[in-house]
C-alpha cells in the first residue's frame, strides 16, 4: 500500500493506480464502518484510494476539530488490512495551499436544516472539500457512509448539479451487537453515556415497527424511547429528505446530545403498505 502526504506524492500514487479508481475520504480514526467503505470500493473499482485528513471547514467554531480523535499509524495499519492500494494522509496546507477557500460550495436550503440548523456552515466546508478531493483525484467512484445519511443525500445532489463526474455509493451503517452506530465520536461516551446512547438505536428500531402505522405512529413510538435524552431532532422526510411521504420509503433521523458527545444516526422505515 502506498501512502502519500505531499499533492506531488499524490500525483505520483494516482498515476501508479491501474484502471477505475474509488475514492473513500475520511476523517480517520478509522472504525469497522470506514472498513466497509474500503471493502465496497474495493468490490466496485479497480484501484481503492483512502483519504484520512480532519477538514478544518466543516467544524464549527465551538466543535471539537482540536479533539477529533486522530491516530495516523493505526488507520494505515487499517486501510492495508482492509485491502486499499494507496493513502492520502495531507496536512491541512496540502489540501488548502492558498489558505482556506473564499468560494465554496453552498449546498442549498437542505443545507440548514437538520444537522445545518445546529452546524452552521458544516455541509459547505463537507461538500466544499469533498468537490476539492474530487477534483484533485478524479475518481470514477467516491463512497460515503449512510450513517451521515443527509451528508451522502448532499453529496450525491451536488455531484449531480456540479456535473462532477463522480458516481456516488452509499453503504449501509455498521452497529455495535447493541445497536450502536459505529462513529468516531463514540470515543467521547463515559460507561454511563455509552449505556443511555442505545436509545437512539432502539428509538429507530421502534420507529421502523410501528411504520405500518404511518408517519405519527413511527415518530411516537420513536420518541417514546428517547424520553430523558437531549434530543435536537427526530424527524420523518422522504429518501432524499424533503417532506415525508403518505406511505412507501421514508427516513427516519434522529440526533442527540449524549454527555460529551452529539450522536446521530437514521434508519429506512416503510410506512403503511
Ligand atoms: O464523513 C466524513 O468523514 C467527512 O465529512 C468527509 C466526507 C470525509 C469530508 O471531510
Amino acid at each position: 500500500m502506498r501512502v502519500a502526504h505531499s499533492r506531488a506524492e499524490l500525483a505520483e500514487t494516482i498515476a501508479r493506480l491501474p484502471g477505475a479508481l474509488a475514492l473513500a475520504p475520511t476523517m480517520g480514526a478509522l472504525h469497522d464502518g470506514h472498513l466497509a467503505l474500503i471493502a465496497a470500493a474495493r468490490r466496485s473499482a479497480d484501484s481503492v484510494l483512502v483519504t484520512v485528513f480532519v477538514n478544518p471547514l466543516q467544524f464549527g467554531p465551538t466543535e471539537d476539530l482540536a479533539a477529533y480523535p486522530r491516530s495516523l499509524d493505526a488507520d494505515l495499519a487499517a486501510c492495508a488490512r482492509a485491502g486499499a492500494d494507496a493513502v492520502w494522509a495531507p496536512a491541512v496546507a496540502d489540501v488548502y495551499p492558498d489558505g482556506e477557500p473564499t468560494v465554496r460550495v453552498d449546498p442549498g436550503p437542505l443545507g440548514s436544516e437538520l444537522e445545518g440548523s445546529s452546524r452552521p456552515g458544516h455541509f459547505s466546508g463537507a461538500l466544499t472539500v469533498v468537490a476539492r478531493l474530487c477534483n484533485l483525484i478524479r475518481p470514477a467512484l467516491a463512497v460515503f457512509g449512510e450513517k451521515d445519511y443527509q451528508q451522502l443525500v448532499l453529496i450525491r445532489r451536488m455531484a449531480a448539479d456540479l456535473e462532477l463526474g463522480v458516481a456516488v455509493a452509499g453503504v449501509p451503517t455498521v452497529r455495535e451487537p447493541d445497536g450502536l452506530a459505529l462513529s468516531s465520536r463514540n470515543v467521547y461516551l463515559s460507561a454511563d453515556d455509552r449505556v443511555r446512547a442505545r436509545s437512539l438505536a432502539r428509538a429507530l428500531r421502534a420507529g421502523r415497527a410501528a411504520a405500518p402505522g404511518g408517519a405519527a405512529a413511527v415518530l411516537a413510538a420513536a420518541a417514546a424511547e428517547l424520553a430523558g435524552l437531549d434530543v435536537d431532532y427526530l424527524e420523518l422526510r422522504d429518501p432524499e429528505l424533503g417532506p415525508p411521504p403518505r406511505r412507501g420509503p421514508a427516513r427516519l433521523l434522529v440526533a442527540a446530545r449524549v454527555g460529551r458527545a452529539r450522536l446521530i444516526d437514521n434508519t429506512e422505515v416503510t410506512l403503511a403498505p
